[in-house]
């Protein structure tokens, strides 16, 4: 039996597909097999952050609709062994993704793979309901402003009322608080909020917090995941944030804004 990690956040535009992406590629890295599931129906990003937009043939929607059957779908990941992707579909039929449908191919993803992980599209709606109705664990996906945290306090409201855990009243879904974007010189301006206050708010555990960095976009247009970047500040943020999802302890980096002063840097950094 996988288990089914929810990339969501309620807001748009704040990391969640470069997050899926990542977290996705880091798991399967370890050793363990792992599909990621684009739900964004209509946009379809997910295929271009992971490089293989020109290999999809068949959707999310045409395996609901029994166009196709699941292992036509399924992209074998050319960078990372044990890895597959489930593009989304291009329609515009939003109410394509049917519960049913959903719920029968995470049943037979189950079976083959031990974790698989749900790219949310951002809302509150009907397609973000879906991505995380079947979670065992959430990736609360948020930048460090009042924006984005007052909608992932939104989507916490909904995994607890909503997902099929809460429906059942089984055991909660499990929720990790991921900080992405998070830029220390903009937070000691007093432009951002800092880690400690949006941890005060969610209150969730803190999985990881990932620096705003140049080469996330670098990584995107190349069609590569950024966790395989090795000089990227990002990539090795999401693989400290793999290993503590894995139980490994890792300590926090990237927290602090870069000393850059001449005296800062002879005579250490209080400045
Ligand atoms: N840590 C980061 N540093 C810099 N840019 C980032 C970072 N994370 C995401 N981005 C950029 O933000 C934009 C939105 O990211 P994306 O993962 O598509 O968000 P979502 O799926 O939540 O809409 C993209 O252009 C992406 O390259
Ligand atoms: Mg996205």
């Amino acid at each position: 039996m996988a288990r089914i990690i929810v990339v969501t956040s309620g807001k748009g535009g704040v990391g969640k597909t470069t997050t899926s992406a990542a977290l996705s590629t880091g798991l399967a890295l370890q050793g363990h097999r792992t599909v990621v599931i684009d739900f964004d129906i209509g946009l379809r990003n997910l295929d271009l952050v992971m490089g293989c937009e020109r290999r999809v043939v068949y959707d999310f929607i045409n395996i609901i609709n029994g166009e196709a059957a699941l292992h036509q779908a399924l992209i074998k990941d050319k960078h990372t062994d044990n890895l597959f992707v489930l593009p989304a579909s291009q329609t515009r039929d939003k109410d394509a993704l049917t519960p049913e449908g959903v719920a029968q191919v995470l049943e037979t993803l189950s079976k083959e793979f031990d974790y698989i992980v749900c790219d949310s599209p951002a809302g509150i709606e009907r397609g973000a309901l879906m991505a995380l109705y079947h979670a065992d664990e959430a990736i609360i996906t948020t930048n460090p402003e009042v924006s984005s945290v007052r909608d992932s306090d939104r989507i916490l409201g909904i995994l607890h009322s909503k997902s099929r855990r809460a429906e059942l009243n089984l055991e909660p879904v499990r929720e990790h608080l991921l900080l992405t974007r998070y830029d220390p010189t903009r937070v000691e301006r007093g432009d951002m909020l800092s880690v400690e206050d949006v941890t005060d708010i969610l209150a969730i555990p803190l999985l990881g917090v990932i620096p705003e960095d140049d080469t996330v976009l670098k990584a995107s247009n190349q069609g590569m995941p950024v966790i395989h970047l090795e000089d990227s500040d990002a990539g090795n943020a999401y693989d400290d944030a793999v290993q503590r999802f894995l139980g490994q302890e890792c300590p926090m980096r990237f927290l602090e804004a870069p000393r850059k002063g001449l005296l800062q840097r002879i005579f250490g950094g209080q400045g």
